[in-house]
């Protein structure tokens, strides 16, 4: 990898009375009642690139993505609730344009005076931002373009997108990586050149599909790789386990055989499970060996024993990567995998490395402090496919 150009790059030019550009991922998970912000850890991790900013004299547009609205406005998306937030966070207003290249964009952006930040609106409610087509993409650009003197691109999470604001705009502008991309790309890239061993990788989450390129690209690097959450069933189904109701891949049974056969007895897999009646935080259910799964009922956790033997393979370890909680750690009565799992990680004498927007929340979610893991990667996808070695559009974009 060619050396990114950095934050400090662009400080050392001066931006004062700049119009500086910043792509965030202000992606925050929403409360589906009342729409409240249920973990604000990525708009925390932007606040050192932006106080940079702001400090340095810089006008400081702020623009994101929030969820999958499909290229229009659609209000349950609004960034409005996070716009407050971030001025609390950063002690500072923050000027909420209610488009994203329209007349409230330009007029917010043509207002601020040196110091301040404004924050466009969901980037997705434009069709430009995600279109496969060049062209549309790049006449979303070049408007987005239009408000910024430099980029800056502190969206570590939406790095892996070939999108208008993470692919096209930094073709547009003197660009460069902000705190938080530049030491998530330190972190991760460590842990694909030298990672000191032994290297255990822990995977968990619900599908084995979404996951399978990066244990393909594992495989060969870790010394371990244990696996939980909801895609431990295909794997065990694979092994010749009835796996009740829960959670299966049918398509993936097979690949996942190959992968056990070839993994040289690198992979461990839960050894009991707590099964239930339904997949409901009051539902009736017990601790079962995974030989032993009723055919009525579902998987909702790892057991106690697969906390143990997970455990002491983390407390050997040297480096952890954990992407994916173990159960449905969101109901009190099927976390307590997912909470063993991160307390062996924080106990472990390793550096670890946290993946990922779901087993971030996870860890705060359990009221687990953050500070107990070496890094937590405010990108999941991104973080999975920097591991695959794929090459990430958005990085790339800065490295040209
Ligand atoms: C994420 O939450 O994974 C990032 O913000 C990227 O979002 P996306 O998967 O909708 O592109
Ligand atoms: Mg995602």
């Amino acid at each position: 990898m060619s050396a990114l150009r950095t934050l400090d790059d662009l400080l050392a030019e001066g931006v004062s009375g700049r119009r500086v550009l910043v792509r965030a991922d202000l992606n925050v998970p929403l409360d589906k009642q009342t729409g409240a912000i249920t973990d604000d850890g990525r708009i925390r991790a932007v606040l050192p690139t932006l106080g940079a900013l702001v400090e340095a004299g810089a006008k400081v547009v702020v623009c994101s993505h929030l969820g999958r609205p499909k290229g229009a406005p659609d209000p349950q998306f609004s960034l409005g609730p996070v716009a407050g937030r971030l001025g609390e966070l950063l002690g500072a207003p923050v000027h909420f344009a209610t488009d994203t290249v329209g007349d409230s964009a330009r007029s917010t952006v043509a207002g601020l005076a040196d110091g301040q930040v404004a924050l466009l609106e969901n980037l997705r409610f434009n069709a430009g931002e995600t279109s496969k087509d060049e062209a549309e993409r790049g006449a979303f650009a070049d408007q987005l373009a239009a408000f910024g003197d430099a980029y800056v691109d502190d969206a570590f999470g939406a790095v892996h997108r070939k999108h208008a604001s993470v692919f096209d705009v930094p073709a547009r502008l003197p660009h460069v990586a902000g705190r938080l991309v530049l030491r998530e790309v330190e972190v991760l890239s460590k842990l694909t050149a030298d990672p000191e061993r032994p290297y255990v990788v822990v995977l968990g989450g619900s599908k084995v599909s979404d996951k399978l390129a990066v244990i393909e690209a594992l495989l060969p690097t870790v010394d371990r790789l244990l696996i939980g959450g909801g895609m431990c069933f295909t794997f065990l189904k694979a092994q010749g386990l009835e796996v009740g109701t829960s959670l299966l891949e049918k398509d993936m049974v097979e690949t996942c055989r190959n992968l056990l056969e070839r993994s040289g007895g690198k992979i461990m897999l839960p050894v009991d499970v707590v099964v239930a009646d339904a997949f409901a935080p009051d539902a009736a259910h017990d601790t079962v060996r995974v030989d032993g799964i009723p055919s009525h009922r579902l998987g909702l956790d790892v057991g106690p024993e697969t906390v143990a033997g997970f455990s002491a393979a983390l407390s050997q370890a040297k480096t952890i990567f954990w992407n994916g909680p173990m159960g449905v750690f969101e109901m009190p009565a099927f976390a307590a995998g997912t909470r063993g799992i991160a307390e062996a990680i924080t106990k472990a004498d390793a550096f670890s490395v946290v993946g990922g927007g779901d087993s971030a929340a996870a860890v705060r979610a359990l009221g687990l402090d953050e500070s107990s893991f070496g890094h937590i990667s405010t990108g999941g996808g991104a973080s999975l496919e920097y591991l695959e070695g794929k090459t990430l559009p958005g990085i790339a974009a800065l490295e040209n």
